[in-house]
């Protein structure tokens, strides 16, 4: 087999092992995309809420509705073990949480509940987005957001527990919720979902701009 590469596109390789985690993290950021952004809400065992975004998710199977997403652990201060971010801790505490997808019109607020705050602060009200009740589990969803997605814990998988490591959280969809106008005959708009991904770094990216190709039978 030829190892080369196709004419006028020299590659360049890196082997993970002799890099430095926060470049791998930059590799992955940059050539993993566009990624959905799922902005995910859970209470704490006090019953404060909690929002963050991940675009580390992504859907897995449909019978059952199964999605994951990734909070990765975060380096604690020294001497200390690694940190799990506050949306972990409330997972594996409560089994609950709600998915809400981020439209245009949600992003300038879903990229403020990132902030690196207390688990006493309620990004809710720190990112100015409206709670509401959901139907099968305790996490509230938000009303901004055009499509909403209440799932049970099914599994956490800790891929290393060093900083920078993986978790893959998964969980069953209990409930979708859909704003009415844009879903016909399970068909949903996407033009009215309006939803917006994550590139690398700071970019994000619209879905605007759609082709269509007929797959072969
Ligand atoms: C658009 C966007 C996507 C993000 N995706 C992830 C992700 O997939 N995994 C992760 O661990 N952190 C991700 N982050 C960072 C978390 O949102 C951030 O660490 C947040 O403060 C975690 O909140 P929590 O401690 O309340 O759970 C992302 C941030 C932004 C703005």
């Amino acid at each position: 087999m030829d190892t080369g590469s196709l004419p006028g596109h020299s590659m360049r390789t890196f082997d993970p092992a002799a890099c430095e985690p926060r470049h791998i993290y930059k590799l992955m950021a940059g050539i993993i995309v566009p990624r959905p952004v799922a902005l995910v809400s859970t209470v704490d065992e006090h019953g404060i809420a909690n929002l963050a975004p991940f675009s580390f998710f992504t859907g897995v199977g449909s019978v059952p509705p199964t999605v994951l997403f990734c909070p990765t652990l975060r380096a604690a201060g020294a001497g200390q073990a690694v940190q799990r971010k506050d949306t972990l801790h409330n997972v594996e505490k409560n089994g609950e949480f709600v998915i809400n997808v981020v439209s245009e019109a949600l992003a300038v607020a879903a990229n403020a509940t990132a902030a690196e705050v207390a688990p006493e602060v309620d990004e809710f009200e720190l990112a100015g987005l409206t709670p509401i009740a959901s139907e099968a589990v305790r996490a509230p969803r938000v009303a901004e957001s055009p499509a909403q997605m209440e799932c049970r814990l099914l599994q956490v998988i800790y891929t290393s527990h060093a900083p920078g490591g993986g978790v893959i959280v998964l969980g069953e969809v209990l409930r979708f919720h859909i704003r009415e106008d844009l879903v016909e005959d399970f068909r949903v708009d996407p033009a009215g979902l309006d939803a917006v991904g994550r590139m690398a770094g700071n970019t994000w990216v619209r879905t605007r701009d759609r082709v269509e190709l007929i797959r072969p039978k």
